[in-house]
């Protein structure tokens, strides 16, 4: 046995009253939808409803892991002779094969550069690092709901937030004008935040014609998108979800997409994510690569290797390919089925069927989502954001009854 010898002026006080360093630190509030998972789960009644959770659930409640995914891991196992460090850029083959995912055919070889991260989340943290490292005092535009880690992720990398409303939650209006608005009085260089779709935590995506609008202003004043593609695949299908990441390469020299598949692959404890830079010259594009690497050596060195490599090996089978994508259409379906069935149940939810993805957020007073939870067995986040594949067809019609009886 080892004794750890104590030193003597530690013996008589071993728990000092004021520490060295951590006393400087402010107590931070826990991540309310954590609480909310803790209540859901001591809650006995049978027919409560989760809402809160930003995790795809089947009509079981369930969050599978991916058949195609399932097969992918079974040949890693086989096949990995090696747990050795892969480098800064992660997956190279993931990375390749997801990039045609992204942009089709669009002729952007040579100006494209970009890494595998961890997560989508890891993607922002870095492209906005790369921001903050090219402009000290950065600007970025962000439409307001937005996901709530946009934020302090952006903080994080000492970006300043200028928002903008994206919706009016009370009516449900995508608030076009006042995004084009905040745009047109952008100045030169400032970046632009804009959700590729499935619009989180709103479901309110933009339409072909008014990502036209949008890539047209960006490129005109000089502006920067950063397009952050978390669910692509969930909204009206892969290439469609997409469109507008295309349209505005086309339109702008410079671009970031932070993506992450840990939705439509199902990998999210995994933390599988890419960050891609669109560059004006391949030159640039190879400044731009070298500063990703560095930024990624002095975050995380070298992302988890296990859920892009089964990415990868699932992109790189036209079999396991083909299963991913009709598991992926399925959940589609399921939730535009759950969005068209609210909608035809209560008339007041028509905007929801319009809506892209798993979120909607809905115009709720805190105390009418409290009574949801505690007298009806709903539970959802405090802003009212709601996870469309929490519902089953068993439950649309008790949801709505709940919703009438709170209003
Ligand atoms: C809009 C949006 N972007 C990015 C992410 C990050 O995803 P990941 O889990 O891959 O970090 C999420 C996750 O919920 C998200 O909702």
């Amino acid at each position: 046995m080892i004794t750890v010898p104590v030193p003597a002026q530690h013996e008589a006080d071993r728990f000092p009253a004021h520490g060295w360093v951590w006393d400087f630190l402010q107590p931070q509030p826990p991540d309310p939808l954590l609480a909310l998972i803790g209540m859901f789960a001591a809650d006995g009644r049978p027919d409560k409803i989760d809402l809160g959770v930003g995790v795809y659930k089947d009509s079981e409640g369930r969050t599978p892991v991916f058949v195609a995914i399932k097969a992918a891991e079974q040949l890693l196992l086989d096949k990995q002779q090696t747990k050795s460090y892969v480098g800064p850029e992660g997956d190279v083959g993931y990375f390749r094969r997801l990039t045609p995912l992204i942009f089709g055919d669009l002729d952007i070889k040579g100006r494209l550069s970009g890494l595998q991260t961890a997560g989508g989340t890891g993607a922002l943290r870095l492209g906005a690092e790369l921001i903050a490292r090219a402009q000290p005092d950065a600007r970025i535009h962000v439409g307001t709901p937005t996901w709530a880690n946009h934020p302090p992720i952006f903080n994080a990398a000492r970006l300043h937030l200028a928002t903008h409303r994206h919706v009016d939650v009370a009516t449900q209006r995508l608030c076009f004008d006042e995004i084009i608005d905040a745009l047109s009085n952008a100045e030169r260089r400032d970046t632009v935040l804009l959700h590729g779709c499935c619009h989180n935590p709103t479901g309110a995506d933009f339409d072909v014609t008014q990502w036209q609008a949008l890539a047209e202003i960006m490129a005109e004043r000089g502006l920067l998108p950063f397009i952050d593609l978390a669910y692509q695949g969930l909204g009206d299908g892969l290439a469609e979800d997409a469109a507008g990441v295309r349209i505005v390469a086309a339109h702008c020299p410079e671009l970031l997409v932070a993506y992450s598949c840990d939705k439509n692959f199902g990998l999210y404890r995994e933390r599988v994510g890419a960050l891609f830079a669109l560059s004006a010259t391949p030159e640039a594009a190879a400044t731009v690569q070298s500063n990703l690497l560095s930024l990624a050596r002095a975050n995380w060195s070298m992302p988890p290797d296990h859920g892009a490599a089964l990415v990868r090996i699932v992109l790189e089978s036209d079999e396991l390919a083909a299963s991913w994508r009709a598991e992926l259409e399925e959940m589609r379906q399921r939730i535009v089925a759950m969005r068209e069935g609210l909608a035809t149940i209560d008339p007041t939810l028509t905007p929801l069927a319009g809506q892209k993805g798993m979120f909607s957020t809905l115009p709720l007073s805190p105390d009418q989502i409290r009574a949801l939870r505690e007298d009806h067995g709903v539970y959802m986040a405090g802003s009212g954001r709601i996870n469309i594949a929490g519902f089953i067809p068993a439950n649309l019609n008790s949801f709505v009854t709940a919703l009438a009886a709170v209003r």
